[in-house]
């Protein structure tokens, strides 16, 4: 089989490694891929948001499956373009790739079908926004409505901050037409979990759980972040939690899909919190999350090409889905100063038999440099989740490059999780 997969950064590299594992798997394009990819795949110079060029390179390559794994061309409608010219494609189409791409899609649609979420209300004029800014109770939330790399959203503790913070986004359009509308949440609190689940619309199997750390600094301090490290299972993801997210959340979304005409097929990713009222979805992914891919694929047991294909032929009830029963963690090793300022360019060394996904890196005369400011995500499993953790950070040590910066308490509350 050959596979093309969209993307280039850490959660593609880990979605190639374990399309590698399938004996059905022969070749894999990554497009554009990075400099660490090219390991594993040979890197086609196409961007992700070329939706076109995709299409057309898919068809003159007789691509037997296809895989969009980032946001924008989902949302743009890379699927609907791929499977226009007949391509077997994983992901959503861009009717239900709007669950991640509009905010307020989404939390319209839950309040139509009571999925729990965050009491909100949504505007599209400044003016409205600040009027009711300033009689909210504060903290409060601030969301710009479309995709801003992740970062779209402002937490604010005062009236004060949430005042610029509907500015900011709507007036200065800091993250541009994403902040043409925005949503104004209740501040939530609780543990965050993240799951991702493969559904084909009709059947629905969650992943193994994980927990991402989210802040730049140790302490769950600094600046907010893609992610500087995951790991899996989330320890407050209990069995009885599971069930309930199962019969109030994740299921009741599928059906919601399917009853606003948009069915979603692909990786459904439910960003929760566990609250004292029960858990609540704080956002819809319409792909895998990044860097919870680099700690969920590696458990997986199954053939990721063969869930994929039974996916896109609507029979997911047919595959199997299984996954180890172990501890992974993932701690991202990025360049000093990320997610502000950072310098790049510095060759980074590192072991070639390891669960190295590589973010921002490319090659110069041969050689791999940094190129971003999440560089790779060191992953390692063992049957516990403090030998996990261990490991990885054992690996950590054996790579190397100027300016590397990563926390050192990866997994550090989880453990305080699991001993309670
Ligand atoms: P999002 O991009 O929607 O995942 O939001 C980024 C982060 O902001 C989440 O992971 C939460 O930590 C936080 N957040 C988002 N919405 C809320 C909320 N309603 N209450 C508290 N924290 C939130
Ligand atoms: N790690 C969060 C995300 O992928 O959006």
């Amino acid at each position: 089989m050959k596979v093309l997969v969209v993307g280039g950064g850490g959660r593609e590299h880990a979605i190639i490694k374990k399309l590698k594992e399938s004996k059905k798997v022969s070749k894999i394009y990554a497009l554009p891929g990075n400099g660490g990819i090219a390991a594993d795949a040979e890197c086609v110079d196409i961007g992700a948001k070329e939706i076109d060029r995709i299409a057309d390179f898919a068809a003159k390559n007789d691509i037997d499956l296809a895989v969009v794994a980032p946001d924008d061309p989902l949302v743009l409608g890379a699927v609907d373009a791929l499977k226009a010219k007949g391509i077997k494609t994983f992901g959503p189409d861009r009717r239900a790739a709007i669950i991640e791409g509009s905010k307020a899609f989404s939390k319209d649609l839950m309040k139509k079908y009571n999925i729990p979420t965050a009491a909100y209300e949504t505007f599209s004029e400044a003016e409205e926004a600040l009027r009711y800014v300033e009689n909210c109770p504060v903290p409060v939330v601030v969301k710009a409505d479309g995709l801003a790399l992740g970062k779209g959203v402002i937490i604010a503790e005062t009236r004060e901050e949430a005042v610029n913070a509907v500015k900011t986004i709507m007036e200065d359009r800091i993250f541009g037409d994403s902040g043409s509308k925005v949503v104004i949440e209740e501040f939530l609190t609780g543990p965050e979990v993240s799951v991702l689940s493969f559904t084909d619309g009709k059947t629905i199997v969650p992943m193994v759980s994980s927990m991402d750390h989210k802040r730049a600094l140790d302490g769950d301090k600094g600046l907010n972040t893609g992610g500087m490290g995951t790991v899996a299972p989330n320890p407050y993801y209990t069995p009885e939690i599971a069930l309930q997210c199962m019969e109030t959340i994740f299921r009741p979304t599928i059906d919601a899909m399917n009853k606003e005409g948009r069915t979603f097929s692909g990786c459904l990713y439910f960003g929760l919190m566990l609250t004292e009222k029960g858990p609540k979805v704080i956002e819809y992914n319409c792909r895998f999350g990044d860097p919870e891919t680099q700690v969920v694929l590696p458990l997986l047991e199954s053939d990721l090409a063969d869930i994929m294909l039974s996916i896109y032929e609507g029979k997911l009830d047919e595959a199997e889905v299984r996954f180890a029963d172990k501890s992974a963690a993932c701690v991202v090793m990025a360049s000093e100063g990320y997610p502000s300022k950072y310098e790049t360019g510095f060759e980074i060394t590192m072991p070639e038999d390891k669960n190295i996904y590589v973010a921002g890196a490319k090659l110069k005369d041969g050689r791999l440099v940094t190129a971003g400011g999440r560089v790779l995500g060191v992953t390692e499993t063992a049957e516990t989740l403090a030998e996990a953790i261990d490991k990885a950070y054992q690996t950590v040590k054996t790579i190397s490059f100027e300016n590397a910066y990563y926390r050192t308490d990866i997994g550090k509350r989880a453990l305080m999780a699991e001993r309670k």
